[in-house]
């Protein structure tokens, strides 16, 4: 069966019988492929803050779908009450990761369909149908993406990407690996190096173990190879996903911004696959918060210290990639090239 046939579980979605979420527990992977439920907000927190539940369209499904269970949860009866506990519930877990914007886009856009509502009854309805909304429109959007994205490639071609914006970041298909897998679909033959992307080696973990799966030629690199193998002449192209575009800058998982310089270097392309719920252009660079994760991250290898206690550790999640590094900008209405200031005044027309 091909890949793009193989109907598999999404690795999020809602369950209608049992009114929950259900995911893939991408911290097990690849060693286990496990289903989970979340039935609470706090639950939901708990996967988001471990990154049971991961990628910026993933945590864009995740907030809307929180919203949902946050509405069906409550038991409050006034209608007024009832939006304030939901904005609550969205503050909440907007906090718990603070870079990707994907995640306070799905909240937002689930309370402001709900703010529609007359009654409490039609509220909570209302949640849950645009919760699904948002989850089915990420499928169309990664494979829209990858159809613009996949007339970039040449046709033979080894690209590098960094961390995982597959499948597993979205509900399937993925945005950079979206593109990747469209340009297998079309015939193309593509070759990945897989940074490992440390410390949480979302390359080696979930990027290989993703494409390993749909029998597409994956080789696994340290993140500090890149810029070796570019000289070497071995690396065509780079594609990265993304977890916010200000108008000056595209953050995604940290290490990106060093292949963008070393890509510049060797005068080797840098795509970047977002959808246009990734873009906040009404910010620059200086003003978001780079999430800083926890010492152990670092500090340990599973049981084993890495590092002596009393040594500081700093252990940013995301970079920020200046957008003069860019060479376009992949997204399901199509492809953004320099300068971007005129493409970025379009897409806010088209999300006002
Ligand atoms: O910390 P993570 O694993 O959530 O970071 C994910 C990334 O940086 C991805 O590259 C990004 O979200 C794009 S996913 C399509």
């Amino acid at each position: 069966m091909s890949m793009s046939e193989r109907r598999e579980p999404y690795t999020i979605a809602w369950d209608a019988e049992s009114e929950c979420i259900i995911y893939i527990d991408q911290t097990l992977l690849p060693g286990r492929y496990e289903l989970m439920r979340c039935t609470t907000v706090d639950d939901l927190a708990r996967a988001i803050r471990r990154l049971e539940i991961r990628g910026a369209p993933a945590l864009g499904i995740a907030g809307a779908m929180g919203m949902a269970l946050a509405a069906v949860r409550s038991t409050e009866g006034d209608l007024g009450r009832f939006l304030d506990d939901l904005r609550r519930a969205g503050d909440f877990l907007k906090s718990t990761r603070p870079t990707a914007v994907n995640l306070s886009w799905g909240i937002d856009r689930v309370l402001a369909k709900v703010s529609m509502a007359r009654t409490v009854a039609e509220a909570k309805a209302l949640a849950v149908a645009e919760a699904n909304a948002v989850a089915e429109e990420d499928e169309l959007t990664c494979r829209r993406l990858g159809g613009f994205g996949k007339d970039l490639f040449p046709d033979d071609c080894t690209v590098l990407t960094h961390c995982n914006a597959g499948a597993l970041a979205c509900r399937c298909w993925g945005t950079a690996l979206g593109v990747i897998r469209s340009a297998v679909a079309a015939g193309k033959n593509v070759r990945v190096f897989a940074c490992e992307t440390r410390p949480l080696n979302q390359g080696s973990r979930l990027t290989c173990w993703e494409l390993a799966r749909d029998g597409i030629d994956v080789t696994l690199i340290p993140d500090s190879s890149a810029a070796y193998l570019m000289r070497k002449g071995k690396i065509d192209l780079v594609i990265v996903g993304a977890d916010r575009i200000t108008k000056d800058a595209v953050f995604n998982k940290i290490g990106t911004y060093m292949h963008a310089v070393a890509a510049h270097h060797h005068k080797i392309p840098f795509y970047v696959a977002a959808p246009v719920s990734t873009f906040d252009l009404a910010r620059v660079e200086s003003e978001i918060t780079v999430e800083e994760r926890d010492r152990a991250e670092l500090a340990y290898c599973g049981d084993r210290q890495l590092v002596p206690d009393d040594v500081r550790v700093l252990n940013y999640a995301f970079d920020a990639t200046p957008l003069d590094l860019v060479d376009a900008i992949i997204t399901e209405i199509g492809v953004l090239r320099p300068p971007y200031a005129k493409s970025f005044q379009f897409i806010e027309t088209t999300r006002s």
